[in-house]
């Protein structure tokens, strides 16, 4: 694995978490359609983000739209020491918080659409599972269709792609549209429990790739 990709189990987080939450939801004001969300994911969110990902046995992992690094922090102490975790966030704002929070991990202030040329440009192979924080019932189909077409090729072959959707929003056309999307692209699609700890509730969508 290239050491540009390092990463420490075992860094100092710092969490602050305040002034994370302030950050977010300040971005969130600035560009509510990309952020998504007022506050960052819970932990328990997290917890269940992370154990349908299967990240304690992955090599290669993904994540999308790390935003202040909920979802991260998780990732990092589940993932095998030798395994390599890329997170991948367009918000420079957010990447800022990230690098601070996690000097060590490899962060790219990049959209998600170019997941295949980063893994790439890191030297690295398709991902053995994609955690994502992105919020997909925020974007119009078109976003939605290249998004998901570059998670589908960052993927490797029964690997695991890993996001949630608000329980509230659930029976909005936009949710039905992208749960219909990930039917049609995956094998094998499950719905987790609804996580009540966390603001709003949300479910964990489970997908393997063929
Ligand atoms: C709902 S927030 C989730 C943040 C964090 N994962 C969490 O759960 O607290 C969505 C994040 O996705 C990022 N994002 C949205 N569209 C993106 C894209 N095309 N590429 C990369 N990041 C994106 C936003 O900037 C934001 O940080």
């Amino acid at each position: 694995m290239p050491t540009i990709c390092d990463t420490e189990k075992n860094q100092s987080h710092r969490p602050h978490r305040v002034g994370h939450s302030l950050t977010f939801f300040r971005e969130f004001v600035r560009r509510p359609s990309s952020i998504g969300a007022i506050a960052p994911s819970s932990r328990h969110l997290a917890e269940a983000m992370v154990a349908h990902a299967r990240a304690a046995s992955a090599r290669v992992i993904l994540e999308f739209g790390a935003g202040t690094g909920s979802f991260t922090a998780n990732l990092l102490h589940a993932m095998p020491p030798e395994a390599c975790l890329v997170a991948i966030e367009h918000n420079p704002r957010l990447c800022d918080v990230l690098r601070r929070r996690f000097p060590d991990l490899c962060i790219v202030a990049d959209s998600v659409e170019h997941a295949g040329r980063i893994l790439q440009e890191q030297g690295l192979p398709a991902a053995c599972c994609i955690v994502s924080g992105l919020p997909w019932a925020s974007f119009d189909e078109d976003l939605q269709d290249r998004l998901l077409a570059a998670t589908v090729d960052a993927l490797r072959p029964q690997g695991r792609f890993v996001t949630f959707t608000y329980a509230h929003s659930l029976l909005l056309p936009v949710a039905k549209r992208f749960r219909r999307k990930i039917d049609g692209l995956f094998a094998n699609v499950t719905t987790s429990r609804i996580v009540w700890r966390n603001l709003p509730p949300a479910l964990v969508y489970c997908c393997t790739k063929t």
